[in-house]
């Protein structure tokens, strides 16, 4: 037997695990530390009410023969996608409830959209990149090229007409960077993809956290639909970090070589996924219910209060940094020069707080640093106080 050797070719830990690791160790050699965590983007604020309510009816309706409820529909409950579908008609993106496939979020989906492509595939990242777009596409064996995000182009990577790519990773408002692209921006990477007949994989998944006049979703776009598919989660935007609910829309008149997507995803779905439970389908038709819209929203606000408090202190400090406006990331330019994993000792050890190098995200992530606003406010607001202190020695 032969086990897969693409395996070899990754860093040998999934970043957030290395990070873990990290930090476990510091807490072992230092157990009296209190430690404040701003690295992994997970999410501290409860479920809102509305959603929990929603996931006891759900669990209460398993445990009654009358409304006992099976193995789920592959692409979701009809409910939950009409739910959706409504949802981005609130923002004026025209989706229909049977394009949408629910998942358990944007993270498996990101990685295993994969098996609808052939492995012959050239796929593109910017980069610095969420991890998941690489690691998933280095074990299938693809060739993958990167599109450089820097501070020339504010952490906005654009296509070049140069460059060949068959499948295209953007994630925006972006993890890590937080910078988000205009219509026009998006516009162009439409029609490049559309141009060289690529599909553009847009992972959506912090457009809750949008603030100003910038695209939600890839199809506001004209032109997307023969060209993209979009992910998008309720992790970060409802506290589902645990409870595991996303969605996938792939249009139905989205083809390529000579192949509907939404079919073969479909096909996919079916042999490999039994779909998400009912009391989280419940609960995540909670969430898009105008109660549940306006609890969330509570909780978002939240997190951009907190962004805004780390950004403050950036400012006041004169440290370079994009994020914080339209997404829960805040990435820095790590102070004096250091490199990012540098810097993340650094501030373990001095501080004692915990964040994400930068090159953990890719060659152009090195010197960079990346926040999340995810934490509860004391700790916010102390992780900042003992940032600007050491800072500013
Ligand atoms: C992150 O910190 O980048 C995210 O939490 C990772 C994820 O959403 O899987």
């Amino acid at each position: 037997m032969k086990t897969n050797k693409n395996y070899n070719n990754l860093v040998p830990n999934y970043l957030f695990a290395e990070i873990a690791k990290r930090t476990n160790n510091f807490l072992k050699e230092n157990p009296d530390k209190s430690l404040i965590k701003l690295g992994i983007g997970d999410v501290t604020l409860p479920l809102a009410p509305v959603v929990v309510e929603a996931m006891k009816k759900g669990a209460d309706d398993l445990g009654k023969k009358e409304t006992f409820k099976g193995y789920p529909d592959y692409e979701g409950y009809e409910f939950l996608r009409q739910a959706i579908s409504d949802y981005y008609k609130g923002f004026g993106v025209d989706v229909s409830a049977d394009e949408v496939f629910v998942s358990d979020g944007a993270k498996s989906d990101c990685g295993n959209i994969g098996d609808i492509f052939s492995a012959d595939n050239t796929v593109l990242v910017t980069d610095p990149v969420y991890p998941v777009y690489v690691d998933s596409n280095i074990m299938a064996g693809r060739k993958i090229v990167y599109a450089a995000s820097n501070q020339e182009n504010g952490f906005a990577a654009m296509p070049d007409e140069n460059v060949k790519a068959d499948i295209i990773y953007l994630c925006s408002p972006n993890n890590p960077t937080g910078s988000a692209y205009t219509y026009d921006q998006l516009k162009e990477w439409v029609d490049y993809a559309n141009k060289n007949d690529a599909v553009i994989l847009y992972d959506a998944a912090y457009e809750a956290f949008i603030t100003e006049d910038l695209p939600r979703s890839i199809y506001a776009i004209e032109g997307a639909k023969s060209c993209a598919i979009e992910f998008c989660s309720l992790s970060k935007t409802a506290g589902f970090t645990g409870t595991r609910c996303g969605y996938t829309i792939i249009p139905k008149e989205l083809e390529r070589d000579g192949e509907n997507l939404h079919a073969l995803w479909y096909r996919r779905q079916a042999t490999k996924f039994n779909g998400v439970s009912w009391p989280v389908q419940c609960a995540a038709a909670a969430v898009f219910s105008e109660e549940g819209q306006k609890q969330i929203k509570e909780n978002i606000a939240y997190y951009q209060e907190n962004a805004k408090i780390i950004s403050s202190a950036l400012d006041e400090l004169g440290i370079y940094y994009t994020g914080g406006k339209n997404s829960p990331y805040i990435w820095l330019k790590c102070p004096n020069n250091m490199g990012s994993w540098e810097f993340f000792d650094f501030l373990l050890n001095e501080a004692n707080v915990v964040g994400t190098p930068g090159e953990g995200f890719g060659q152009n992530g090195e010197g960079y640093f990346r926040l999340t606003s995810f934490g509860d406010r004391e700790n916010t607001i102390e992780a900042v106080r003992r940032i600007k202190e050491l800072l500013k020695k």
